[in-house]
């Protein structure tokens, strides 16, 4: 192997990436993290306390006001189970593209794992419930309540759990093909849950094919 070459070869494809991550991504997003929250906040204000269903339709609806189509209509028949890092949820995909994804994520009954270390920054927009998070070297729990939005940045890593029932709204900035091995790992590796693996290829590729051809990427 000449490694003059293998060296130039490195070097533009390192300065590509170095391109498209600091001066591309960032241009494709178009969901605003304090939008968001804003939304989240007014739909808790409102909506009757105790009925999540009434708060996913009420926080859809206003997402589609701002996003319009880039936001799937809320449906109560599209959820799927999730499993990954360990702990194991469900989730309704609201929106999935190159660079973002936003969907409702949580448990009726609690679980724990790890989160996962990715390429994007993570927002975690409380509906229902706590989320417990553990940073590394502090021995007390960080707790995440309903209205509180708990940023796991980029490349970082904890351990969080919902100790019961908890819902939210999740919201993924970054290169989001990267973060699908560690949301299909566990199902490949220890559910072996094929009808899932298959929902879940289903509804994220409809999502990311149906954004790609409204120019969203
Ligand atoms: C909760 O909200 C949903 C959707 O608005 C409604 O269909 C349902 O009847 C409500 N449930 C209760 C117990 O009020």
């Amino acid at each position: 192997m000449n490694y003059f070459k293998l060296s130039i070869f490195l070097g533009v494809v390192l300065s590509a990436y170095y391109y498209l991550d600091t001066y591309v991504l960032p241009t494709l997003y178009i969901f605003d993290p304090e939008v968001l929250h804003g939304i989240v906040k007014d739909s808790l204000a409102i909506v009757p306390p105790g009925n999540t269903t009434a708060l996913f339709y009420e926080i859809n609806t206003r997402l589609r006001n701002v996003y319009g189509d880039n936001i799937n209509p809320y449906n109560t028949d599209d959820w799927m189970f999730n499993n990954a890092g360990n702990a194991m949820g469900s989730m309704f995909i609201q929106h999935a593209s190159i660079s973002e994804y936003l969907i409702f994520f949580g448990t009726a009954i609690g679980t724990e794992g790890h989160t996962g270390v990715h390429p994007a920054n993570d927002y975690f927009y409380i509906l229902k419930g706590e989320q417990w998070v553990h940073d590394l070297g502090d021995p007390d729990p960080i707790i995440y309540k309903p209205g509180d939005v708990h940023l796991l940045k980029r490349g970082s890593v904890q351990q969080y759990s919902m100790p019961t029932t908890c819902f939210a709204l999740e919201l993924a900035q970054g290169w989001i093909p990267a973060m699908l091995p560690f949301g299909l790992a566990d199902t490949l590796f220890s559910t072996l849950d094929l009808g899932t693996f298959a929902r879940t290829a289903y509804f994220t590729g409809k999502a990311m094919i149906e954004s790609a051809l409204r120019g969203k990427f």
